[in-house]
């Protein structure tokens, strides 16, 4: 391999971890990736779309499960969403394809110098101090007329085709969950999707290899997604963990076949007046199998305006003023920032 070429996790032969993947003691996994809990809501829309029904009861039992998972955690899975199987198959079939390419083809795809969309190797291109034990491969899909093919990849074969229907079924999906939560909160089904003026998705592959000793790494750092609402497809392995009491007890999520997971982000918190959680969630890694995961983030346009669209009798507003979701952006990675000096500072 050329020289200065980075350190891919897929490329590691070693027993022990590289030191720049040793997270500090208080940042280690505390529950292992396949101890699995119930905790999260499996939910099925099968009828979500049937208004008619008895009196639309089954419509309405299906969005008072999404309620109250959005309101206890923030987190919960959908199954009988009516995306493909195939189709997620199909896709998961050629992300993993993808990471076994050699290091040279997956770099024809770097990202770094600032491009938008592509492979990255871990986090080491975004400042990070200590790398998460991934490969990630990221597209943008939409608005569509922002979509930069050049920065999609081009192997293997069927990747552009396959990714733009996954890109659009999970569009559909991500539209009729944010319509659930508007009438949740009083509002018409599209306030939600019109409060994010028009819509941006991102589709981020991550590909977790075996670790060598994954009780001193994770796979990714914990964090909550800055946006409305992310769809997360993992394979059986199992590696998600989620916390709701600020990191005293984390569940690692039970994998359910043909599942997506669906978060709630950081907008879709300030939105409903901090009524939906934001669950911090991160990603364990183990050294018995390698691991995929497709996260689809929903997020509203860098000029749309954050402020709750709700606010219930007797709250206050959870923002001081409205500010524009780049604003909050901006604000969210500054704050890690500060947070990560500290804490160097402290050591
Ligand atoms: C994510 O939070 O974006 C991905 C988590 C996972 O891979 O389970
Ligand atoms: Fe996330």
């Amino acid at each position: 391999m050329a020289p200065g070429t980075p350190f891919l996790p897929t490329t590691t032969d070693g027993k022990i971890l590289r030191s720049s993947f040793i997270r500090d003691e208080d940042e280690r996994p505390k529950v292992a990736y396949n101890q699995f809990s119930n905790d999260i809501p499996v939910i099925s829309l099968a009828g979500l779309d049937d208004e008619e029904g008895v009196g639309g009861e089954k419509r309405k039992e299906i969005c008072r499960k999404i309620v109250a998972a959005c309101e206890d955690w923030g987190v919960f899975q959908v199954v009988d969403h009516g995306v493909d199987v195939t189709l997620v198959s199909e896709m998961t079939r050629l992300a993993k394809e993808f990471f076994k390419l050699p290091p040279e083809e997956k770099l024809r795809f770097d990202m770094s110098g600032g491009k938008k969309g592509g492979f990255i190797v871990s986090s080491h291109l975004q400042g990070e101090a200590v790398q998460d034990w991934r490969e990630i491969v990221t597209f943008f899909s939409y608005p569509i007329g922002a979509r930069d093919y050049s920065r999609w990849p081009d192997v293997p074969e069927g990747w552009r085709s396959v990714a733009e229907s996954y890109s659009e079924k999970l569009m559909g999906l991500a539209c009729k969950l944010l319509g659930v939560l508007s009438e949740a909160m009083g509002l018409d089904k599209e306030a939600l999707t019109e409060a994010c003026v028009d819509m941006d998705q991102k589709v981020v592959v991550n590909f977790y290899p075996k670790c060598p000793q994954p009780d001193l790494t994770l796979g990714l750092k914990r964090h909550t997604d800055p946006g409305t609402i992310t769809l997360l497809y993992q394979d059986q392995v199992g590696g998600l963990q989620a916390t709701k009491d600020g990191g005293k007890t984390w569940i690692t999520v039970q994998p359910v076949e043909g599942a997506f997971v669906v978060n709630l982000g950081d907008h879709g918190h300030y939105l409903s007046n901090g009524r939906f959680k934001n669950a911090d969630h991160q990603a364990v890694v183990n050294s018995n199998y390698e691991r995929l995961s497709i996260a689809t983030f929903q997020n509203p346009a860098p000029e749309a305006i954050v402020y709750p669209l709700a606010i219930r009798e007797g709250e206050k507003p959870v923002l001081d003023e409205p500010i524009t979701f780049a604003e909050m952006y901006r604000r969210k990675m500054s704050k890690d920032l500060e947070l990560a000096k500290l804490k160097k500072m402290a050591k």
